[in-house]
């Protein structure tokens, strides 16, 4: 077994959330609808029409969740602010009780030398600027996520020090405006990079604007890193493969890292007629916004294969007969589409389970940017049993945690810079379109779709076994 280099003294291990999977509270305290707040209210969208009114009715106790959080020695917790807590029509007039809110959070989790990270986007923009001009369809909420973010930095900075800016571009605009079913449940690619490209500059305008701010302070966007692999080593696979890498990875982040597209993606993009409009000077702003930390939020791995000309769009639909395909395939016609990875063993959702999927993205990480890293998120969502003596034995969840921190080790050890991992979730939450069912926190949450749920917190196996592993830093893996 080779050696390994010890996890760094300062490391932070940490938990993370989002606002509308944990706080409920929807309409408490002057706080305006968002695009999630609408869109699980139409009938279909997400599992047994669950919503997020009360989620983990952390807003009101959140209390005892740091408590929880400070009894396992948690070293950093990441959450999300509610845009529409602070502005409750996404700009105008501040909303006092929203600071309110974050303030006590904040200070409770530094009483307990808990280091907060503050996640300023995850998905429930205002609905009043869906509504106003189409949210991230227009460049008016570049200003828009500025200001907000300003207030946040000009609020928090004084105690807040690592922020992320955006959670997943990747996936909110990729699920909002290519397979519709997040919202604003959209399908169009030509919005899709459009959107993207909004997102990219509203991203480093808030990046600029945090340097006047939190000068001390660390910041970069969180990605949903799924690296690529190919299906065989057939040539036109390894080049679906390359295509991928390039479309679904790079795109995202070369913009961030060094505020350019990458040159084929672009190239095939304006042969479509779909790439995005890029007014002058953007690219002056994008380099500007250059982060100081890569979020990687990673669950698993995807492998490609050489997709027909005929073959499954993002959507899932086959491009010639726009019917639905019978996998859950989803691809570009000519460049590449996904394909089941038979060597790797899947969750109860269809999730291939791959720790080395995750040192292998780390080493691309640091060679193609050599940004120091923050796993803002990874986790296991299963079925949690609870026992007759009020247990739950999550050693599938241990299993997985504790691989998936080996493999960090080992990319450590390689030479990436590591300054953090944030399992998802500290507690059960409402997994978006998945309800109450599908858990991730090492603290078990009663709460269901249907039948008795009064709230309580129960600790699973999960949360003995990572205060353990704080405990002695991560070296008894
Ligand atoms: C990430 C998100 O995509 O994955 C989280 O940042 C989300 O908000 C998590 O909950 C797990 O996804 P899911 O669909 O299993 O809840």
């Amino acid at each position: 077994h080779e050696r390994l280099k010890p996890f760094p003294k300062n490391f932070l291990w940490g938990a993370a959330s989002a606002a509308y999977q944990v706080e409920g509270a929807w309409n408490e305290d002057d706080k305006g609808v968002s695009i999630w707040d609408t869109f699980v209210r139409i009938p279909g969208k997400t599992f047994k029409g669950t919503n997020g009114d009360v989620a983990v009715d952390n807003y009101h106790r959140y209390k005892e969740d740091i408590s929880l959080m400070a009894e396992m020695g948690l070293k950093a917790y990441r959450f999300s602010v509610a845009w529409t807590r602070i502005y409750p029509n996404g700009k105008g007039e501040v909303n006092q009780k929203g600071l309110d809110f974050y303030n006590k959070l904040i200070d409770e989790l530094i009483k307990h030398k808990i280091e907060p990270i503050c996640t300023i986007y995850h998905w429930d923009l205002p609905q009043a600027l869906q509504d106003e001009y189409g949210g991230w369809e227009s460049r008016k909420i570049i200003e828009d996520f500025k200001n907000y973010s300003v207030t946040l930095f000009k609020e928090f900075g004084d105690r807040v020090k690592y922020w992320v800016s955006l959670n997943e571009q990747n996936i909110f605009t990729r699920l909002g405006y290519q397979t519709a079913l997040h919202p604003p449940g959209v399908k169009d690619d030509r919005l899709f990079f459009q959107v993207n490209h909004h997102a990219n500059l509203a991203n480093a305008v808030a990046i600029k604007e945090f340097r006047k701010y939190v000068p001390d302070g660390k910041i970069g966007p969180s990605f949903a890193y799924s690296p690529a692999y190919p299906a065989s080593s057939k040539p036109e696979d390894i080049l679906a493969f390359e295509n991928a890498e390039e479309f679904t990875n790079h795109w995202w982040l070369d913009i961030y890292v060094h505020g350019k597209y990458p040159k084929a993606t672009w190239e095939y993009l304006e042969r479509k007629g779909i790439a995005p409009k890029v007014e002058e000077g953007d690219f002056s702003i994008l380099q500007e916004g250059k982060p100081d930390f890569l979020g990687v939020n990673y669950y698993q791995t995807t492998t490609y294969e050489k997709n027909p000309l005929g073959g499954v769009t993002m959507d899932g639909h086959f491009n010639n007969t726009g019917k639905k395909g019978t996998a859950e395939d989803i691809g570009v016609p000519g460049l590449f589409k996904t394909v089941a990875n038979e060597n790797l063993e899947r969750t109860n959702w269809d999730w291939n389970i791959d720790p080395q999927g995750l040192r292998i993205g780390l080493r691309r990480l640091l060679n193609l940017y050599g940004l120091p890293i923050l796993i803002s998120e990874n986790g296991l969502g299963e079925f949690d049993q609870v026992e007759k003596d009020g247990s739950i034995r999550d050693d599938y969840r241990i299993d997985y945690i504790r691989a998936h921190l080996k493999a960090i080790q080992e990319a450590m050890t390689d030479g990436v810079e590591i300054i953090g991992y944030c399992v998802w979730s500290f507690t059960d939450l409402l997994s978006w379109l998945n309800g109450f069912q599908k858990r991730y926190g090492l603290v078990y949450v009663n709460q269901h779709e249907e039948g008795e749920h009064d709230l309580r917190r129960i600790k699973k196996k999960s949360f003995y076994w990572y205060k353990d592993v704080i405990e002695n830093n991560g070296s008894n893996l």
